[in-house]
């Protein structure tokens, strides 16, 4: 993730509603460019995403879940194929719109909605709560208000209800992080020594950044700290049941490319993925 712009550091401080309006207009700008490089699916979504969050769903046939920040919602129809109910919610219209247009034939198991997760009382009026569980997949980096969202859940959740969630990793992949790698040509052969080098960590901060490179415009990221990102939502009532760093298999190993970005992530963790669950709601 490129930095294009030097972060903004406030202590204490988790939310960033004066960034709302510019992060609806760029997500609006950049979602169709957006979903033409990754809505088929990338290594990250493929290997790590998509199945970490499957697993710690662990959705039944029957299930209603709540796909919060969907974008053209390609988990969205990776949970409506295993038979469950989906209400899915973006405050991007243009990503909507490609989502409906790429739901075709889901029609009688996917609603769509243009809410911004920011908005507690729209996310009060959404239909069909409350939800046997609730996802967010590489979204709340990217969302200059978490709490709302956060005091909301408890509501739209059944008891025991599921929160899962993914993110850029917040150590490893967060503010500017910068990757390198030394190669020492020894007698016993070539040693590569791969090094991640992390800004300052402990205070949440916004910068512009590119999660795809090339794309039109920079979106505006949210770095959270591990413990601050947990806390909002444990507040409310939530426990941490899971934390995965999920890690490339073999296989995507032997199938990416050999550059020094694509060796970089099999030794530190490009994603974070939890499951949060209701205690008493
Ligand atoms: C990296 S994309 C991920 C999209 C999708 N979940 C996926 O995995 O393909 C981040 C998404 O967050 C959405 N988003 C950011 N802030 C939001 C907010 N406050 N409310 C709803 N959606 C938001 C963006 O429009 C975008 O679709």
């Amino acid at each position: 993730m490129a930095k294009v712009e030097t972060a903004m550091h406030e202590s204490n401080r988790i939310d960033f509603p004066e960034y709302l309006d510019e992060a609806v207009e760029i997500w609006n700008e950049i979602s169709e460019w957006w979903d033409d490089r990754i809505g088929d699916g990338n290594e990250a979504q493929n290997y790590l995403i998509e199945p970490t969050q499957e697993k710690l769903l662990n959705l039944q046939p029957g299930d209603h879940v709540l796909d919060i920040a969907c974008g053209a919602g390609r988990f969205t129809r990776r949970m409506a194929d295993q038979g469950v109910h989906v209400t899915a919610l973006d405050h991007s219209r243009k990503f909507i719109r490609r989502a409906k247009e790429r739901a075709y034939g889901y029609e009688d198991r996917i609603d769509f909605h243009v809410v911004n997760a920011a908005n507690r009382e729209a996310l009060a009026a959404i239909p069909g709560s409350p939800f046997d569980a609730a996802v967010c997949t590489m979204g709340l980096m990217d969302m200059a208000v978490i709490t709302p969202l956060a005091e909301s859940l408890p509501q739209l959740l059944k008891p025991r209800g599921k929160f899962v969630f993914s993110v850029t990793h917040p150590v490893f992949n967060s503010n500017g992080t910068r990757n390198s790698m030394e190669r020492e040509f020894t007698e016993n052969g070539v040693v590569e020594d791969f090094r991640v080098s992390v800004p300052p960590y402990s205070d949440a901060c916004t910068y512009l950044g590119v999660g795809i490179n090339g794309q039109p415009r920079a979106h505006r990221y949210f770095h959270r700290p591990i413990s601050d990102l947990l806390r909002v939502f444990m507040q409310q009532g939530f426990a941490l049941t899971v934390l995965e760093e999920p890690r490339f298999p073999p296989k995507a190993q032997e199938e990416s490319s050999s550059t020094m970005s694509g060796q970089f992530w099999w030794h530190f963790p490009l994603i974070l993925v939890a499951r949060l669950e209701m205690l008493d709601n």
